[in-house]
């Protein structure tokens, strides 16, 4: 402002329009002043902690496997390299994992039965819930989360589980496990009559309450075969859409050079063999309501379990 009052107006000579215009240079490019370089570069620091801290604390997530927008028909199959867990424990030929890995279908369940199972989880949940946002309920052992414990919803409800439970939702719960138990053993090449289901196999309700106990921690990672010896193939049906029903709550393989998810999505069946090879969590749910059930098989027969029935 000083500048321009000072030549306002005045000299009309050739020298004194050049001076003017040499003067007035710094208004015409006024942007490379001291205030706006400090502005802009303050401004990309800015930018570049704000992806760093992306980095450090967003999404860790390396490859998305399979979509929740996506239907996938035949097995999306990921081989990975057994692990040795499976030598400490009995071999089973024709089960024992001998090749390993993941795989993704949407082809074995539909929505609507999916729907059907999501509601019976909805019925028998509502009776009980954990206080914490991790519920359960098994159907074989008859567990049922309910405040900071389990109780037994058969013998808790005695003759009125009829009243929350058919014999439709418990035809349909084993037709699944059926059909489960028959991609796993088609996609691993194995015989489907060795496989055996066994426990823990139970739905799950996850909502973005605070965990009260150990119990609603799910999001750790872990092997099942280190926590649940019998397992050796484990599988998830999912009842809720990532994006739609719940937001977090995504499936992640922890590999050693990334983190890989599975966006759940209504009637998806997800399944991997149970060894080190497959270390997965589950991310924390953010909002909404996350339905899911595992299904579990072993190769032991000794640790097989029946299909429930509705006492
Ligand atoms: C999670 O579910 C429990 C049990 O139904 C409920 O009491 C709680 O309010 C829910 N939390 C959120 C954040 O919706
Ligand atoms: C995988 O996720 C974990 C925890 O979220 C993170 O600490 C780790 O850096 C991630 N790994 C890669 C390779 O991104």
């Amino acid at each position: 402002m000083a500048i321009q009052r000072r030549f306002h107006g005045k000299s009309t000579d050739a020298n004194g329009i050049y001076k003017k215009i040499r003067q007035n240079a710094p208004k015409h490019a006024p942007f490379w002043t001291g205030t706006r370089i400090f502005l802009l570069v303050l401004m990309a620091l800015a930018a570049c902690s704000a992806g760093w801290l992306f980095l450090l604390w967003g999404d860790d997530i390396t490859e998305t496997l399979v979509w929740q927008s996506e239907i996938v028909q035949p097995p999306r199959v990921f081989k990975v390299p057994c692990s040795e867990d499976y030598n400490k424990y009995k071999r089973y030929p024709g089960c024992t994992p001998q090749t390993c890995g993941r795989a993704v279908t949407d082809h074995m369940v539909t929505q609507e039965e999916a729907h059907v199972l999501r509601r019976l989880a909805e019925r028998g949940l509502s009776v009980g819930g954990s206080d914490g946002g991790a519920s359960i309920l098994d159907l074989h052992s008859g567990a049922l989360s309910m405040g900071k414990q389990f109780v037994n919803i058969y013998r808790y409800f005695g003759d009125q589980i009829k009243e929350i439970f058919s014999e439709e939702d418990f035809h349909l719960y084993r037709d699944v496990r059926g059909r489960i138990q028959q991609v796993i053993a088609e996609t691993f090449g194995l015989d489907a009559s060795l496989l055996y289901l066994t426990k823990p196999t139970f739905f799950s309700r996850i909502n973005s309450s605070t965990a009260k106990t150990t119990h609603d921690e799910y999001w750790h990672p872990h092997i099942d075969k280190e926590t649940y010896g019998s397992f050796d193939y484990t599988s998830l049906l999912y009842l809720s859409d990532y994006h739609t029903d719940f937001g977090g709550g995504r499936f992640i393989f922890v590999d050693a050079d990334g983190n890989r998810t599975v966006e759940p999505r209504v009637g998806r069946v997800s399944f991997f063999s149970s060894g080190s090879e497959n270390l997965h969590r589950v991310e924390k749910v953010e909002w909404g309501t996350r339905f899911a059930i595992t299904v579990s098989f072993t190769c032991n027969p000794a640790h097989a379990i029946d299909d429930p029935t509705l006492p």
